[in-house]
């Protein structure tokens, strides 16, 4: 099938295989921006981003630019990032702070940090023309903004599932387990996060996340490397290596190994794997993250909480969360064949400083651009990209690894092991409901 003959979005995913059209093609892309960015719940980001009133971040949702900010009254604002005057972007900083309220450059109409409009400049011209409380001249906004455990989310759709009822138990264990972890229930945002823009489709992206095969082959050289200066670390100092070099030596697990967890497929995408890592060792770090949950909560609930089997969350169609580590990516769509990721991390209030330096060495280890993980999972992506693009070749991806295997209940799929195809399949089925 030549890329604009398809009959429908819908006819380009099949149960086993999508149509290389879904990565490939501006039209697909735009029609997922209105059918899925747009209508679906969007992380904008975290409170603790914004502490102070006047604070603000910009970032996107699909397209569209968005300002993220606390206003006067200590009220979190998500607000198109748009000059209700000519249109103008009005804030051009990543983040910054404004103290009370947002000027235009252009022609410095002025905004308080809720979005009502403040002032503009030589009133006369506009006396009797307009007022400045005219609903046309404040800043919009999404049609709805809601937050869970801090972090929030912005819908574009008036209607829709509320944001818990999109969630349900599925996304929602990627907040609730990095919350859970701090002995005050809460995380707080590490500032600034790496930008990557990606030569790829989102999807690619996201699927890669949870591909189980790819590590033990991709990532096998960084794994070997990483172990060989672990041994010589040890026999030079006679001491333990940090943290970081085992990060990288896990890629070293053998790739049966990697069939022994398994994923799980919820409603509208969302897709978790579990059973990855032993996060129980008997370390320091650990010991003392455990008396710290214990003096807050009690042994039991301490025992449960650390024994949280949850290793990855993919939020559809927006986030990947690993929240044993406190990571974050979010995804912003740029175009059929072009990804920005914002790659963020967390500090657990209150859990011992160890405990954050854990997540510090992950994120610089494994998720950070300048890793050779990232090097090596970037460059399959654009591999892919480029393939998917050929006019030749066959135009079908393959999803078929156990498929049908996979058993389902109560509309949730549990992957007969870590390495079925499940996960890709589970986000394209949603793929499929939002397009048709
Ligand atoms: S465009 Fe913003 S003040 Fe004129
Ligand atoms: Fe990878």
């Amino acid at each position: 099938m030549p890329l604009d003959s398809y009959e429908n979005f819908a006819s380009l995913v099949e149960p086993d295989r999508v149509h290389k059209a879904c990565y490939a093609d501006e039209k697909v892309f735009e029609a997922e921006l209105e059918n899925i960015f747009y209508k679906s719940w969007i992380y904008v980001g975290h409170e603790s981003q914004v502490p102070n009133p006047g604070d603000y971040w910009t970032t996107w949702i699909g397209k569209e630019r968005v300002i993220f900010c606390r206003a006067e009254d200590g009220k979190v604002h998500v607000l198109f990032n748009r000059c209700a005057h000519r249109g103008a972007l009005l804030c051009n900083n990543q983040h910054g702070n404004v103290a009370k309220a947002f000027r235009c450059p252009y022609h410095a109409w002025q905004y308080n940090m809720d979005g009502s409009l403040r002032n503009v400049p030589l009133k006369k011209g506009y006396e009797g023309i307009i007022e400045l409380n005219d609903p046309q001249l404040q800043l919009q906004r999404p049609a709805r903004q809601e937050t869970y455990r801090g972090f929030v989310f912005a819908s574009l759709a008036e209607q829709g599932p509320s944001l818990d009822e999109w969630m349900g138990q599925g996304a929602r264990s990627a907040f609730d387990d990095i919350c859970n972890r701090s002995p005050e229930g809460e995380c707080e945002i590490v500032m600034n996060c790496f930008r990557i823009i990606q030569h790829s489709n989102w999807k690619i992206f996201l699927e890669n996340q949870l591909d189980a095969v790819h590590p033990s082959v991709t990532h096998h050289s960084t794994g070997d490397a990483a172990a060989q200066e672990q041994k010589i670390y040890k026999e030079k100092t006679g001491e333990d290596p940090p943290i970081g070099y085992q990060f990288l030596a896990d890629f070293t697990l053998p790739i049966e190994k990697w069939d022994q967890f398994y994923t799980v497929g919820h409603p509208f995408g969302h897709t978790v794997l579990s059973g990855y890592m032993d996060l129980r060792p008997k370390d320091p770090v650990t010991v003392a993250h455990e008396d710290a949950l214990t003096k807050a909560y009690g042994k039991e609930r301490m025992d449960e909480i650390l024994s949280t089997n949850v290793h990855h969350v993919l939020v559809y169609p927006c986030l990947s969360v690993q929240p044993p580590l406190q990571q974050l990516r979010a995804i912003r769509p740029l175009a059929a064949n072009k990804t920005l990721t914002e790659i963020w991390h967390f500090r657990l209030k209150g859990a011992p400083e160890g405990v954050y330096d854990r997540s510090l060495q992950y994120y610089y280890h494994v998720n950070s651009p300048s890793t050779m993980v990232n090097a090596d999972d970037l460059n399959n992506f654009r591999a892919c990209q480029d393939g998917l693009e050929l006019d030749g070749g066959g135009d079908w991806v393959s999803l078929h690894r156990n498929y049908g295997q996979d058993p389902v209940k109560d509309g949730i799929t549990t992957s007969v092991g870590g390495m079925s195809e499940q996960p890709m399949r589970n986000m394209m089925a949603a793929w499929k409901e939002y397009m048709s």
